[in-house]
């Protein structure tokens, strides 16, 4: 139901519905015929010998979920209730059809079930994020739940013991709902908490797990949980919560960096960084000196927002600030700026990220904004519109235009813009909808064509990626749209208790894409 609402950045599916759907049909013609060419339609389906897509011999081939959204568990074994809890228990409309997260995949007690599917599908690397309310059930460490204790270092051990490297997300969108009562993401005081979380994380598992992300997608939880007011906390405050928010975590995620930095980065020797949510943007019109404007401020206000303060000058990005100075002053607005300013007796934050965590989805086209002069908002305040391109199909949800080229130049851009840091593609994936679709071709080729991008960014760019996290491991609860949305490389059935997992197609093909590059990189070394 939320569909096309769920990304901020997505206002204006071109009118072509005709044409949309035609190449639609044609889409799914092409990857019939591409996917059928295989003449085994097992474990591996991959049709080329271009050594020149290699991948490096310690590169990670990851799949990614996170603990709201796969756990479930959400009242047992003294876990303490999150926001996403409260959300969809008292907020239930704004979730499809009332559906919460209270069991989803039940992980919480299948985990077992989990590590079959990581090894199944012969990963390197697993990206799982902590309940924050599991591990201390009102978000501090005075309470420390020796049963989320418990749970987590057996993951993590499994993982090991399955030669699967972990990445450990400290915070996925689920705040304790205690924490929330103090003010949440919007008090000051969240930075120092939320440094304290996360020393508890890194002297408690920081032994096993080295690659550690602290906050999943900022703009998300700044945008859509304080702004639309469409996920968690539901807070609707547009052109002021957002920016506060956003704020904080940074402040949060510095110290935190700065915590690891100090305390333990020469005992336990991993990396921190922040995953941050980016589309691809370029001009709808790349003569136009506005659409040119446009797409910068576009990029400014999701990527730079968080990019810039962490690898270019320790603050916004100038162009953010600009615009927001200017549409303040169009409103009248008396009260200083509403993007807040760093304080120099903060940890700085230039360098607290020791590699760029991109999530990448879609892309747009981008055109001078036609929103709502006069009205206080971020939408406002960027003034850009993204359009989807009338060539590029929309898969599952419709805010997800497929643009596997749009990620190799993303990439490109992190490179050139952000002094050429290692990169781990924290999430990348595509949906399904409707009726279950276990032979997923789209989704196959999808992959297939994704990788090759990935290697040609690699490989021809000379951008230096780490790592490629599928999204998802399972099909999981998708947030505003439920059960309704299926991105999982396993499909799960959320009608049984057992919540089978099954591998779709597209789950072996990736098994597939694994295993080739892999023995290739072996081969070669
Ligand atoms: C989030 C995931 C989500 C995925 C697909 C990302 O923004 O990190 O939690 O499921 O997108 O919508």
């Amino acid at each position: 139901m939320l569909h096309g609402q769920c990304r901020g950045q997505i206002d204006h599916v071109a009118p072509l519905t005709l044409t949309l759907a035609c190449l639609t049909i044609q889409y799914l013609f092409f990857f019939y015929m591409k996917a059928n060419r295989t003449n085994s339609p097992e474990w591996n389906c991959i049709h080329t010998n271009d050594s020149a897509t290699m991948f490096p011999t310690n590169f990670a081939w990851g799949a990614a979920t996170s603990a709201y959204q796969i756990e479930g568990g959400w009242d047992v074994d003294d876990k303490g209730p999150s926001i996403w809890d409260t959300f969809c228990h008292e907020g239930g409309r704004l979730v499809f059809e009332g559906q919460s997260g209270d069991v989803t995949c039940n992980s919480y007690e299948l985990w077992e079930e989990d590590l079959r599917c990581i090894r199944q599908l012969g990963l390197t690397h697993y990206r799982l994020s902590l309940s924050w309310s599991r591990l201390l059930p009102e978000g501090i460490t005075q309470h420390v739940n020796q049963k989320g204790l418990r749970y987590y270092n057996k993951v993590i051990n499994d993982l090991l013991a399955s030669d699967v490297l972990p990445m450990v997300t400290l915070y996925h969108f689920d705040l304790p709902q205690a924490l929330q009562d103090q003010g949440g993401w919007k008090s000051p005081e969240i930075a120092a908490i939320f440094d304290s979380y996360a020393r508890f994380c890194f002297e408690t598992f920081g032994d096993r797990v080295k690659l550690w992300i602290t906050l999943n997608e900022p703009y998300v939880c700044a945008k859509l949980g304080h702004e639309d007011g469409i996920f968690a906390p539901g807070v609707k405050e547009p052109g002021m919560a957002a920016y506060l928010v956003g704020h904080n975590m940074l402040r949060g995620h510095a110290r935190a960096w700065h915590s690891y930095n100090v305390l333990y980065r020469a005992k336990q020797g991993g990396s921190v960084s922040l995953a941050i949510n980016s589309d691809w943007a370029e001009p709808l019109d790349p003569a136009s000196p506005d659409d040119t404007a446009a797409t910068e401020r576009y990029l400014a206000f999701t990527l730079g927002w968080f990019a810039w303060p962490l690898f270019v000058t320790g603050d916004y990005p100038e162009v953010m600030r600009s615009s927001i100075e200017v549409r303040s002053k169009e409103l009248g607005y008396q009260e200083g700026s509403r993007l807040p300013r760093f304080s120099k007796d903060e940890p700085s934050l230039l360098g607290t990220a020791d590699f760029f965590a991109l999530n990448y989805y879609t892309s747009r086209r981008v055109k001078q904004g036609e929103c709502c002069p006069g009205v206080l908002g971020l939408k406002s305040d960027q003034d850009a519109e993204g359009v989807v391109d009338p060539s590029w199909p929309v898969c599952g949800v419709s805010w997800l235009a497929v643009v596997p080229d749009g990620l190799r130049k993303l990439l490109k851009y992190v490179k050139d813009t952000f002094n050429n840091p290692a990169v781990y593609i924290t999430e990348n994936g595509f949906s399904q909808v409707g009726p279950v679709d276990m032979e997923d071709v789209q989704r196959c080729g999808f992959y297939h064509d994704i990788i090759q991008e990935v290697a040609r960014a690699l490989r021809e760019d000379g951008v230096d990626v780490r790592g490629y996290f599928a999204w998802s491991l399972l099909d999981n609860f998708e947030w505003a749209d439920g059960f309704s949305v299926r991105f999982g490389l396993f499909h799960v059935d959320f009608s049984r208790p057992e919540r089978p997992r099954t591998a779709y197609r597209s789950g072996r093909e990736y098994a597939g894409i694994i295993s080739k590059y892999r023995s290739q990189t072996m081969v070669n070394t």
